[in-house]
């Protein structure tokens, strides 16, 4: 008996050991789920709590007074901002540094405006009008009250290499950030992302505790890292210095996560990434169909306007799916 027992566990040491660790599969709602509800708002993180996910994605902008609110665009948008008149403001927009806080607040971005591009691209997104622009810390104050104790907020520095003058600089953001987040108490809940790698070089350095996420774009409108030069994107991590790939790059610049636009991936370089003990966490996928392809080539994570599809189509492949909790905005 004794000898059968031993082989036994030799058997299951040896399981053990070749088999790769388990993945939790990360559902996030881009935006809190910009096809359903307002983007970057109170509204669609309820929305997205209340359905179940495990991540909220959002982005950050900072303010004349330094303070850290949540959108896309580095200044009040066009396609979404309206005065207290109802008038849509202007294009290029309202820059948030050049905003106090109470200002901001007097715009409305409930509604997308009709007969923009945006609006033609999500015309199920529900206009919830009177939907001001919520500041990160009104976010961790809405998943408080929500009670859920696992979702994570996956949270975007918005700044650009090539228009400094339209953020802070990467040391006062990240500054500002973790003076918020330490204040909060929620530097366990977050990761951080950027498409700009400095500010996650600095999160590295002074909050070597929270998880960082390498945004990537090679194929689409906007590529911020080239496999044949360097880009003022990265920090100094250019493939074309670090081992010729984007995932050797990522893992060189101490990333933890690689986060790359889904039409930019293949089988190998989800399993180069994951040789190299990265996490895969594509965005931004909206269609049922890649959401599959993309769980069956092995991705950890996928980020979606579309929560309540990608929560279906996980089911569908025998992924766990988060608890909902219900809360309002
Ligand atoms: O998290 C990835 C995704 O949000 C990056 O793209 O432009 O929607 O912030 P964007
Ligand atoms: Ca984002």
């Amino acid at each position: 008996m004794a000898t059968i027992a031993r082989s036994l566990s030799a058997v299951l040491l040896l399981m053990t050991a070749t088999l790769s660790p388990a993945r939790a599969f990360d559902i996030e709602a881009h935006r809190g789920g910009r096809a359903l509800f307002p983007e970057n708002t109170l509204v669609s993180f309820s929305g997205a709590l209340s359905m179940g996910v495990d991540t909220l994605e959002l982005d950050m902008g900072v303010t004349r007074d330094d303070v850290i609110v949540v959108s896309h665009e580095r200044w009040l948008s066009p396609d979404l901002a309206r005065d207290r008149q109802g008038q849509y403001v202007a294009p290029p927009g309202l820059p948030y540094v050049d905003l106090t806080l109470a200002q901001v607040k007097t715009y409305d971005v409930g509604q997308i405006r009709p007969g923009s591009s945006y609006a033609a691209n999500f015309p199920d997104q529900k206009a919830v009008p009177g939907t001001p622009v919520p500041t990160l810390a009104e976010v961790f104050d809405l998943v408080r009250r929500s009670g859920n104790p696992h979702v994570r907020l996956n949270i975007e520095t918005k700044i650009d290499p090539d228009h400094p003058e339209t953020s802070p600089d990467p040391e006062r953001f990240v500054t500002l950030l973790l003076a918020l987040l330490d204040k909060e108490k929620f530097a366990d809940r977050v990761m951080v992302q950027s498409f700009d790698w400095r500010t996650l070089q600095l999160v590295h350095q002074r909050a070597p505790s929270i998880p960082t996420v390498y945004l990537t774009m090679q194929a689409g409108p906007n590529p911020n890292v080239f496999l044949d030069r360097p880009s003022p994107w990265t920090a100094g991590f250019d493939p074309v210095t670090h081992g010729g790939t984007v995932p050797k790059a990522v893992k060189a610049a101490g990333g933890q996560i690689w986060s790359p636009l889904y039409y930019d991936v293949t089988a190998d370089t989800v399993r180069e990434a994951h040789d190299l003990g990265l996490e895969v966490v594509v965005w931004t996928v909206n269609k049922p169909e890649d959401m599959a392809r993309l769980i069956d080539l092995g991705v950890d994570g996928v980020i979606s306007d579309r929560p309540d599809l990608l929560r279906e189509v996980a089911r569908t492949k025998g992924i766990a799916l988060p608890a909902a909790y219900p809360v309002s905005p």
